[in-house]
This record gives structure tokens, sequence and C-alpha cells, in this order.
């Protein structure tokens, strides 16, 4: 009696520690977004003479530079402040959805590259609510990836990547990111 009983005690201890074991094979993640979307955003920037169609502003630059120009060694030390225009194609002149809001900095002397912390804020009869992004952007790779750390509205807690590729590049006054936003989780 005491035997069987002692071996139904093992017999539940298996079941349930093969059960605790199991659960986290069955989390095993799909690769395919929940949702898909693409758009550009257009950074003018204030360069001395254009103040009033910028849309960034050099707001912190190393002591060897100024606030007017980007400073040299790839810029190293400048942060810069952006409220964007978006738009559903590449052209600056369409009716924007929303803005890209946020600040970029460029933190590398030997490479040019920069790191992001923004958000896409819409307030659109197709979108409302707000995309928030950061991460490091390789400026020389064609395409780069940061995250999606979150959302709000109509992107209520996405998350995922962006992939973005700059889609075009005139003189350190205007560019223009191309953004694919892939969500790998939405609610
Ligand atoms: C501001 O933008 C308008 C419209 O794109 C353009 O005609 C004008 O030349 C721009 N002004 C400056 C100072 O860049
Ligand atoms: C800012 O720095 C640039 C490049 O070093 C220089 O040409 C320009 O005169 C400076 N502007 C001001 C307002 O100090
Ligand atoms: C969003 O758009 C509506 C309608 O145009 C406007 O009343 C509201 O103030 C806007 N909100 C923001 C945060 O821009
Ligand atoms: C940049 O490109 C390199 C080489 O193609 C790749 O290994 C790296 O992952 C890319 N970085 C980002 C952030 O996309």
């Amino acid at each position: 009696m005491e035997a069987k009983r002692s071996l139904l005690a093992i017999f539940l201890l298996l079941s349930f520690l093969s059960i605790s074991t199991a659960a986290p094979t069955r989390k095993t993640r799909t690769r395919k977004p929940c949702k898909s979307m693409v758009f550009y955003f257009h950074d003018i920037i204030y360069n001395g003479h254009n103040a009033k169609n910028a849309t960034s502003a050099i707001v912190g630059s190393p002591q060897w530079g100024n606030k007017t120009i980007l400073t040299g060694q790839n810029h190293f030390g400048d942060l810069v402040v952006f409220d964007d225009p978006i738009t559903l194609d590449n052209n600056l002149h369409s009716k924007p959805v929303g803005r890209a809001q946020g600040f970029y900095i460029y933190d590398k002397k030997d490479i040019f590259t920069a790191w992001l912390g923004f958000s896409f804020v819409f307030n659109s009869t197709q979108h409302k609510g707000s995309i928030n992004f950061v991460g490091a952007d390789p400026l020389m790779n064609k395409t780069r990836d940061i995250s999606v750390i979150g959302g709000t509205g109509d992107f209520f807690m996405a998350r995922g990547v962006a992939t973005l590729m700059t889609d075009a590049f005139e003189g350190e006054v205007y560019f223009r990111l191309r953004t694919d936003i892939n969500l790998y989780e939405c609610w």
C-alpha cells in the first residue's frame, strides 16, 4: 500500500514536471508580422537660411562645433530635434498623415552613424495614436533595423521592427526616410 502510494506520488510529480517543462516549447513564436505599413518622413535641417521651412534643428553640439552647421568628424556629438511630416508616398508636398517627432544624435567619430529616439504621432482619419521607435541607425547601411517598442491608440501595445531606408539625401539640408514597419505584436 505504502509503495503504491509513493509510486503515485512520483507519477504525479513526473507528470507535473513534464507539464512545466513542456509549457515553454508551446510558446514558439511565428515570425510572420501581424501588421505591415510603409511611411515616408521628411527632414529639412536648419542651415542658417531656412528657419521658415526647417523641420529640424541642432540643439546641442560639442564645444568645437556650433548649432548652425553639423560639425565635422561625422557630426559626432550633435543632437538634432525634429518634427517632420509623415506621408504615404515619397512626395514632400503630399498631405501629411502625421508627424515624426523626436531626436537623433551622431554618436561615433570615425563612422557616419546615429541613434534615434522618436514617435510617429498620427491624427488623421486613417490612423489615430502613436508608434514609438528607438535604435542605432548606421547610416551607411542601405537598410537599418530599429525597434518598435510600443504604441498607443490604434497601435496599442505594438511591438516589432522598422526598416529604414534613405530614400533621398540632399546636401545635409533635406533627407527622406522610407520606413517599413512590421509589427509582430498586435492587439
Ligand atoms: C521653403 O519651401 C518653399 C516650398 O517648398 C520653397 O519654395 C522655398 O524656397 C523654401 N524656402 C527656403 C528658405 O528654403
Ligand atoms: C559654424 O561652424 C561652421 C563650420 O565650422 C562655420 O563655417 C560657421 O561660420 C559657424 N557658424 C557660426 C554662427 O558660428
Ligand atoms: C487631431 O485632429 C482633430 C481634428 O482635426 C483636432 O481637433 C485635434 O486637436 C487634433 N489633436 C492633436 C493632438 O493634434
Ligand atoms: C548593417 O549592415 C551590416 C552588413 O551588411 C549588417 O551586418 C548589420 O546587421 C546592419 N545593421 C543594421 C542595424 O541593420
